[in-house]
């Protein structure tokens, strides 16, 4: 079943965040669930010389905090369960190697840099090539 068990990938961006609203909607209807991952990259923290790790880590910890926040009332009522995890190293790699365990992603088309007259970010495009699950991109 393509919504049983979704992974939603979020960096912090209300697009990713819409996508996961997408998301809880989906699984709500098809009696499934969401695990939202968050990744930090080593060029998040490494590229000052100075170990700002901690920090990065806490940022991380408030981007899952936000989006379980904020699907909260909405996961309730349809009784999807939120499961969420934060990762380290590349996203699009990281993105690709999880959805061996998935029925599907759903993942914004454009994310914290979101320059409009690009279709694709990075992150999305790579997952979309190269996800071992079907992809729903979602547009903003
Ligand atoms: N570090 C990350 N952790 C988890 N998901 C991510 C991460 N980075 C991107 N994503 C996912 O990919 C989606 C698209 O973001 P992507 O990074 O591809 O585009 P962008 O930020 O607009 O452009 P850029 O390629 O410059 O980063 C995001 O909305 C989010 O769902
Ligand atoms: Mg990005």
């Amino acid at each position: 079943m393509l919504f049983h068990n979704i992974l939603v990938p979020i960096d912090g961006s209300d697009q990713a965040l819409h996508s996961a609203e997408i998301a809880v909607g989906l699984a709500a209807q098809h009696g499934g669930k969401i695990h939202l991952l968050h990744i930090i990259r080593p060029s998040d923290y490494s590229f000052t010389g100075i170990d700002i790790l901690d920090l990065v880590q806490k940022s991380a910890g408030e981007i899952i905090q936000h989006a379980e926040a904020s699907l909260k009332n909405m996961a309730e009522q349809g009784n999807v369960t939120i499961t969420s995890e934060i990762a380290m190293g590349n996203p699009a790699s990281i993105i690709v190697k999880y959805s061996k365990g998935f029925d599907s992603i759903v993942i914004a088309s454009r994310g914290l840099t979101g320059l409009s007259e690009i279709l694709l970010g990075s992150v999305s495009n790579v997952v979309s090539h190269h996800a071992n699950c079907p992809v729903l991109l979602i547009r903003n």
